[in-house]
């Protein structure tokens, strides 16, 4: 999972390498596999990690849970620097807290101690998630921008473009 981090970042990067154009192919793949990702620590990990401290989510999945909501949010409308770099500034907080030694996917892997193998099975095995078409309206902009405060970030991040 650490090393999807990095292959996103690859991603989102290459999406906005040319400062006059966005590459849209590198963009879709960026968004394709983030919704999976988050999928997978929404729908697998965090709840794995739940049931195996007795009912008691992990203390990091309340906010992990609204960072993945701002994300998700920021995909939704077509790309922009503005989107890209709240984007970057999300994944610059949310990515540490769960790699490392004190992360949460070392949490979850010591939860799931000898399970750990074959979780990181499924993991890996995961089908691609179906994704929702892109959806450009002031509503969804007003969407995005509570869920970035939601989740305790600037929303006027973004304002400039
Ligand atoms: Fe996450
Ligand atoms: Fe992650």
């Amino acid at each position: 999972m650490e090393a999807d981090h990095k292959r996103l970042d690859g991603l989102l990067d290459a999406a906005f390498a040319d400062s006059e154009h966005i590459d849209m192919a590198s963009y879709d793949q960026f968004r394709q596999g983030l919704l999976k990702h988050i999928g997978l620590e929404e729908k697998i990990l965090l709840p794995l990690a739940q049931k195996l401290r007795g009912g008691e989510p992990l203390p990091m999945a309340a906010k992990l849970r609204l960072d993945h909501g701002a994300l998700a949010s920021l995909l939704v409308p077509a790309p922009t620097k503005s989107i890209a770099r709240a984007i970057r500034t999300i994944l610059s907080s949310h990515n540490p807290l769960e790699e490392g030694p004190n992360g949460v996917y070392e949490q979850c892997k010591n939860l799931a101690g000898e399970e750990a193998a074959r979780v990181l099975e499924e993991l890996v095995s995961a089908k691609d998630v179906p994704v929702a078409t892109r959806l450009d309206t002031p509503k969804v902009m007003q969407g995005v921008r509570r869920a970035l405060a939601r989740a305790g970030f600037d929303e006027t991040m973004l304002d400039d473009e």
